[in-house]
């Protein structure tokens, strides 16, 4: 920014130096030509430039004349003539193509009778075989003095133009000069070379009112130069009187003749008359011919070879059409205007050119107003971003360190060395589900649950998944809830929902399963849509069995075992298949373990709870046994756990059902289709193996493997009963075994409870 002053100041010091370099180098050009070399330049004041010239060799010689002049150096002021023509030349121009002459004006006097007594300058100009051609526009015929009718002849003796001028007062005289009263004038016609005028003698006779008593001497008959008769026949009185001769002005066109147009004359190259670079021919615009004329921004005489110069228009700028006020610079047939160094603008007005710095100057200010202003408040903006992203990221990282995270990375890194993926497990960060379930739309709401709710949601891949976003606030899950995630990505069981991931950037995690389509098991059952007849047995049957096996392997599967700790049918799902998929496993884990909030909090399902759990507060496998006795008993009698229909005593499935059993009343509880299905064998099994499930003790429960292999043998029994009969006896006595012992079991007196003294469950949630 400092550097411009200083490069100003240089130019400055600078300039003085480059224009006397300038002078010096600048030698003063040649005077412009006008002549040939060696001829004489001027007559008197007259120039006479080529073609026009004076003695042998200076003039154009192409067979016609005029160009050939004399000059008469005797007279005081030389006189100027036409060499062969008899006319005086008084100003002579090659720009507009025009020669001032001098001619006498013909004249006749008459005496008191009208005869002629004096007569002069008559006969004939011929300019036929000349250049010249007399001036159409600004020549005029006049007859001069009254009464008299003047005119003139072409070289056949035509009248060409005339006119008459009477005596009369001259008030009675048309405005203007030459109208008619004493005087008269006529336009002639273009392209006349040969002049010869005459006057018509009219004699004063009495009576006739044309002709004046009162008649001139003399009168007169020319051609005379327009501008003449404007300026200097101002007063007709001044002639009337006149004796003498009379010798008038007339205007000459000139132009080279000897060819008819420039295109032909273009054709002789020797001949052509304009001979200068920069000259160019211009047909004559009186008669055949004609004339050169310098191309524009040349001046001088174009019949010359080198007569054409460049106009300097810098130094007449003033007279320019556009006056430079900058830095003229002349250029051939040209020039350039600019402002001068350090400014800027438009040089051809005037103070068009500023100072560069000032304009500089507002824009300096505008910009540094502008960048002053600006540039903090974009700063605080980007600064605002920055913070709040780091804020994010902060409390993304948070999270995902406090849900384990971290542990959850290292024990996969450990597995399969990947850190990402392990069995199909993945860490989904906040952004991925956000994606997939369309910001948690309320459209893709699956279910809503006591834990949270779940929603469908579609992954990058297309994969269709269950995100269940868990409510649960009060404690942060830490290691174990990672380690719990762990081991179950690591289940692979067709009847176990599969978990596919979590995301543990949020303060609670968000856990990602497999989307299983045909919904819940409770919704089967107490939904609308009715089991197929005939089946409907067998299929309650093979869900109990499926549901049994998941849970039983979960149990025994890792060490610890995993407990479900809410088996109930709204958390087994069916596939399209029907195909029984138990799910939440672990969700209890993510309960609180000390006793404060265990008191508070119970985990479970009323209806399904383990009484046994409420007493101790410790869930084992036994409880998911438990548990899992209702949702058998749910299946066969198609009733809910809990009911709020009917009487108080009627509202829980399973009291119903012991009561039930006590007085032997428990099969018209069944569904009657599952009854009517139902063999009669298979009955009292079931109900004993379910009444085992529901015992109030926990070890006399049987473990969830058992129920498992009972089922499975009760289907295969149910599905094909005759084969039972010789080839599977063993089972068939097995079966009658497990009758047999249930009737010890139900009777096992620590662990009854009272149901007949009317005491209930109650519950917290
Ligand atoms: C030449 O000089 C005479 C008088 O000296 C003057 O009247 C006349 O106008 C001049 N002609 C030209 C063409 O300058
Ligand atoms: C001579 O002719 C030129 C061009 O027609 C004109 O400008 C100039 O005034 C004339 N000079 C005289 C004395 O008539
Ligand atoms: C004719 O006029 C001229 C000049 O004006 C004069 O010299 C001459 O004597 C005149 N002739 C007659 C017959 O009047
Ligand atoms: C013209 O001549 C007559 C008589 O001859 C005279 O009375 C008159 O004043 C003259 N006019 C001028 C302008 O000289
Ligand atoms: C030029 O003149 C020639 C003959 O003199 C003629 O043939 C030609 O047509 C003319 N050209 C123009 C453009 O007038
Ligand atoms: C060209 O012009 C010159 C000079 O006027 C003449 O001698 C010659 O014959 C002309 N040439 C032609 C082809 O007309
Ligand atoms: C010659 O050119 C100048 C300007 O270049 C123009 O003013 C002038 O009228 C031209 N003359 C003729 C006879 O065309």
């Amino acid at each position: 920014m400092a550097i411009a002053p200083v490069v100003h100041l240089l130019l400055l010091l600078l300039l003085p130096l480059a224009e006397v370099s300038a002078l010096e180098q600048q030698k003063p050009p040649p005077p412009p030509q006008v002549v040939r070399p060696g001829c004489r330049e001027k007559c008197g004041n007259i120039t006479v430039p080529y073609p026009f010239g004076i003695g042998d060799g200076c003039y154009r010689d192409d067979g016609k004349g005029g160009f050939q002049l004399r000059c008469d150096d005797s007279h005081a002021t030389p006189r100027l003539t036409a060499v062969g023509y008899d006319i005086r030349i008084t100003n002579l121009s090659i720009a507009t193509g025009e020669v001032q002459a001098k001619l006498k004006a013909t004249r006749y006097c008459y005496d008191n009778e009208g005869v002629t007594v004096n007569r002069s300058g008559d006969g004939a100009t011929p300019l036929t075989s000349s250049h010249y051609l007399f001036s159409a526009t600004k020549n005029r015929l006049v007859a001069l003095g009254c009464p008299s009718h003047g005119y003139f002849v072409d070289t056949a003796g035509y009248y060409v133009s005339g006119c008459m001028s009477i005596c009369r007062p001259l008030q009675y005289a048309m405005p203007g000069s030459c109208t008619g009263v004493a005087c008269c004038q006529s336009a002639i016609p273009s392209a006349v070379g040969y002049f010869e005028p005459f006057l018509l003698d009219m004699q004063k006779k009495d009576g006739d009112p044309i002709l004046y008593t009162t008649t001139t001497t003399c009168r007169y008959v020319f051609l005379v130069e327009t501008e003449w008769l404007r300026t200097r026949y101002n007063n007709v009185d001044k002639h009337l009187n006149r004796t003498d001769d009379l010798t008038v002005p007339i205007i000459l066109d000139w132009a080279v003749r000897n060819v008819g147009n420039c295109s032909t004359a273009r054709l002789n190259r020797t001949d052509y008359a304009c001979r200068s670079v920069a000259s160019h021919c211009v047909k004559s615009i009186n008669g055949a011919g004609y004339q050169c004329n310098c191309s524009k921004g040349y001046e001088g005489n174009p019949y010359l070879e080198d007569g054409c110069r460049d106009i300097d228009e810098c130094k007449r700028i003033e007279k320019q059409e556009e006056p430079c006020y900058g830095v003229c610079t002349n250029t051939p047939g040209s020039y350039t205007c600019q402002c001068p160094p350090g400014t800027s603008g438009i040089a051809t007005w005037k103070n068009g050119c500023r100072p560069k710095d000032s304009f500089t100057f507002a824009l300096k200010v505008v910009t540094g107003v502008s960048v002053g202003v600006f540039l903090p408040v974009f700063m605080c903006f980007w600064l605002y971003l920055g913070i709040q992203k780091r804020k994010l990221i902060r409390a993304k990282h948070k999270f995902f360190e406090l849900n384990g995270g971290v542990f959850l990375q290292q024990q996969m890194s450990s597995y399969n060395g990947t850190g990402t993926c392990a069995g199909g497990f993945k860490i989904f960060s906040k952004e991925d589900l956000e994606k997939a379930t369309n910001h948690f739309a309320a459209d893709r709401v699956l279910g809503r649950g006591g834990h949270g709710i779940v929603y469908k949601g579609v992954l990058e891949d297309k994969t269709v998944v269950a995100i269940k976003k868990s409510k649960m606030i009060e404690e942060a899950p830490t290691k174990e809830f990672a380690m719990e995630m762990f081991i179950l990505s690591q289940i692979n069981h067709k009847n176990v929902v599969k978990l596919l991931g979590c995301c543990l950037e949020v303060e609670v995690p968000m856990l990602v399963y497999e989307y299983v389509s045909n919904g819940t098991l409770y919704n089967y059952i107490h939904g609308s849509k009715g089991i197929e007849s005939g089946t409907a047995f067998e299929t309650c049957l093979r869900i109990a069995v499926e549901s049994a096996e998941a849970l039983a392997y979960m149990h025994s599967s890792a060490s610890p075992p995993i407990l479900h700790g809410d088996v109930k049918t709204a958390n087994i799902l069916l596939d399209d298949k029907l195909t029984a998929k138990v799910s939440d496993f672990g969700a209890s884990k993510l309960a609180p373990t000390d006793e404060a909030k265990m008191a508070t909090l119970v985990q479970g399902t009323c209806g399904y709870l383990d009484p046994e759990y409420l007493m101790t507060c410790r869930l084992t496998e036994k409880s998911d046994v438990y548990s899992f006795g209702v949702v058998l008993l749910e299946l066969l009698t198609k009733k809910k756990a809990l009911y709020f229909e009917g009487p108080e005593e009627d509202r829980s499935l399973v009291l119903c059902f012991m009561m039930a059993v006590q007085v032997g009343q428990h099969h018209e509880l069944l569904d009657s289709q599952v009854r009517n299905e139902m063999r009669i064998e298979t009955l009292e099994v079931i109900t004993q193996l379910i009444m085992r499930c529901l015992n109030m003790c926990g070890q006399e429960r049987p473990t969830m493997k058992e129920v498992a292999e009972r089922l499975e043998m009760l289907r295969r029994y149910q599905l094909n009963p005759w084969a039972q009969a010789d080839a599977n006896m063993e089972e068939r006595q097995s079966l009658l075994d497990m009758e047999q012992r249930n009737v010890e079991y139900k009777f096992t007196q620590d662990c009854v409870l009272d149901f007949e003294g009317g005491s209930t469950y109650s519950f917290s949630s």
